[in-house]
């Protein structure tokens, strides 16, 4: 689920920057698109962390998605979930009880504060959890995904119960994780937690990405206006 890349960069300068910032409840994002760009970019780094550590960091690792530090407060977890675009990690402050768990593998991992940075399979479901008692801070990047054609399709979902963002997560978005990555879906753009547009390569990928939404308990459409 977790593979280093090859790039490393001086971790010391990076601690420091992350020790130094304004107090924070949950993430600082490091740079930004324009409105209904979320999957796909292009990124500005923010002004004030260009040519820092941790902008000198993004500069370094080319085309990038969002990038943000995410905070896990002690005894904190997230919800088992995939995410559509895969994942850049680099862990910045952590504690030997913090764990990226694998809820498919039934695997933990813990990253090591060497500078490293790790891209993470995010079509399993996952969860990133703090065990310990001091917060963790991880630099979190998303990995841009292919914008829709223009023969896109737009792809809502209805219904579902008081879970629906959840469910959404461990089943369409988990598709759509892996349909990217075999060529099943050509591009993908997101309007709202209920609405995308995608473009599939064909009919039939289409099909079974509305199958998987009705399966998940939705009331599914798709139209091309
Ligand atoms: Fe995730």
């Amino acid at each position: 689920m977790l593979k280093k890349l090859d790039q490393a960069f001086p971790i010391e300068p990076i601690i420091k920057q992350v020790s130094e910032l304004p107090y924070f409840e949950k993430f600082v994002q490091l740079n930004e698109t324009d409105e209904g760009r979320l999957f796909n970019g292009p990124y500005r780094i923010k002004p004030e962390f260009v040519g820092t550590p941790l902008g000198n960091v993004l500069g370094a690792l080319g085309a990038i998605g969002e990038a943000r530090l995410l905070k896990l407060k002690p005894e904190a977890s997230y919800m088992a979930h995939s995410d559509p675009d895969d994942r850049l990690h680099m862990s910045i402050i952590t504690n030997e009880y913090c764990r990226i768990i694998d809820l498919e593998e039934n695997q933990m991992y813990h990253l090591p504060v060497d500078g490293s940075v790790w891209l993470m399979n995010t079509g399993n479901i996952h969860v990133a959890s703090n065990f310990g008692a001091h917060e963790r801070i991880h630099l979190n990047i998303r990995v841009l995904l292919p914008d829709v054609k223009d023969n896109w399709v737009k792809f809502t979902v209805e219904g579902g119960d008081y879970d629906w963002r959840h469910i959404i997560q461990i089943s369409i978005t988990r598709w759509m994780n892996r349909a990217i990555k075999e060529g099943k879906m050509l591009g993908i753009r997101k309007l709202t937690d209920r609405e995308m547009l995608v473009t599939p390569r064909d009919a039939a990928c289409l099909e079974e990405l509305v199958r998987v939404g009705e399966q998940a308990g939705f009331t599914v459409t798709t139209s091309t206006v």
